[in-house]
């Protein structure tokens, strides 16, 4: 196995398994924000996962959510880690989160990590080797067209107000077969990389929340761009990512929304 990819699986194991345990006791919580929650356990997770990345690659920058010092500023690699994605789920018992792992050289993520420890799934890619879950090759959905899709999406903790999102939120409900909001970006777009959703978009997404996920979703032959089609790379102001079929329909139907302007209004208002 790639050494990037064995070193990234034994960090997420080892993290997901205290998550796991972690998950059936009561939950620390504090606040970074009106309603960002951040628990003991992100912090724990972050720490597994930092470590041993630094043990393995010390020349490596990382780019951790929890704010572990970074290593080095302009390094050829970036390991960005979300060490709980989907941290809201967790600290409401609800059993839906995940262990985000993305390693980018120069700017293109070359091996990515999912780790659902509740479900045991085990999402991952590396750089034109495909995608895999728990080890079988995995690949988009065949669908054709968004009113036959299922697709999903988030809304983020921070700023809330200023997120145009519910009005994307209603139109894309419209015109498919339904929205799910399972609260982990990580996982929406595992599961569009192995066909359970057709499509997702996110806006405001941070490169921790999506290294991992976009390569996987690509190596099982989606497409991820940003909401106007031009290429996404991690941390980019929105993210589309969908099987391909149904691409330039959910984009289309996004530059609709925006040309409307709501947003403005929302915006204004808060
Ligand atoms: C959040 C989740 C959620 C998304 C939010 C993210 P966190 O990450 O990915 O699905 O809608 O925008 O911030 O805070 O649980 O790591
Ligand atoms: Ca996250
Ligand atoms: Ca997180």
């Amino acid at each position: 196995m790639n050494q990037f990819l064995q070193v990234a699986v034994d960090a997420a194991t080892e993290a997901g398994t205290m998550l796991r345990a972690a998950f059936d006791r009561p939950k620390t919580i504090s606040y970074k924000g009106e309603v960002d929650l951040v628990t003991e356990s992100d912090k724990r997770s972050e720490s597994i996962i930092v470590t041993k990345l630094r043990n393995h690659f010390p020349q490596h920058a990382i780019k951790a959510e929890e704010g572990s010092p970074d290593a080095a500023d302009n390094a050829k690699y970036c390991w960005h880690v979300d060490p709980l994605d989907g941290t809201t789920n967790f600290a409401h018992s609800y059993p839906c989160f995940a262990v985000s792992i993305g390693l980018v050289e120069d700017g293109d993520p070359v091996v990515g990590v999912v780790l659902n420890p509740i479900a045991n799934e085990l999402f991952t890619a590396v750089r034109r080797e495909g995608a895999y879950l728990n080890q079988k090759r995995i690949r988009v959905s065949p669908i054709e067209r968004l009113a036959t899709s299922l697709v999903s999406t988030g809304f983020p903790t921070h700023q809330r107000a200023n997120n145009r999102n519910i009005y994307y939120y209603w139109e894309f409900t419209m015109r498919s077969h339904g929205i799910r909001r399972d609260g982990s970006a990580a996982l929406d777009l595992c599961s569009v990389a192995c066909g359970r959703f057709d499509g997702f978009w996110e806006f405001g997404l941070n490169s921790w929340d999506t290294a991992a996920g976009m390569l996987i979703v690509k190596e099982a032959g989606g497409i991820v761009t940003d909401l106007e089609g031009r290429p996404y790379r991690p941390g980019d102001r929105s993210i589309l990512a969908s099987n391909g079929k149904i691409h330039v329909e959910m984009q289309e139907l996004a530059g609709q929304v925006a040309e409307r302007g709501e947003s403005l209004s929302l915006q204004r208002n808060s």
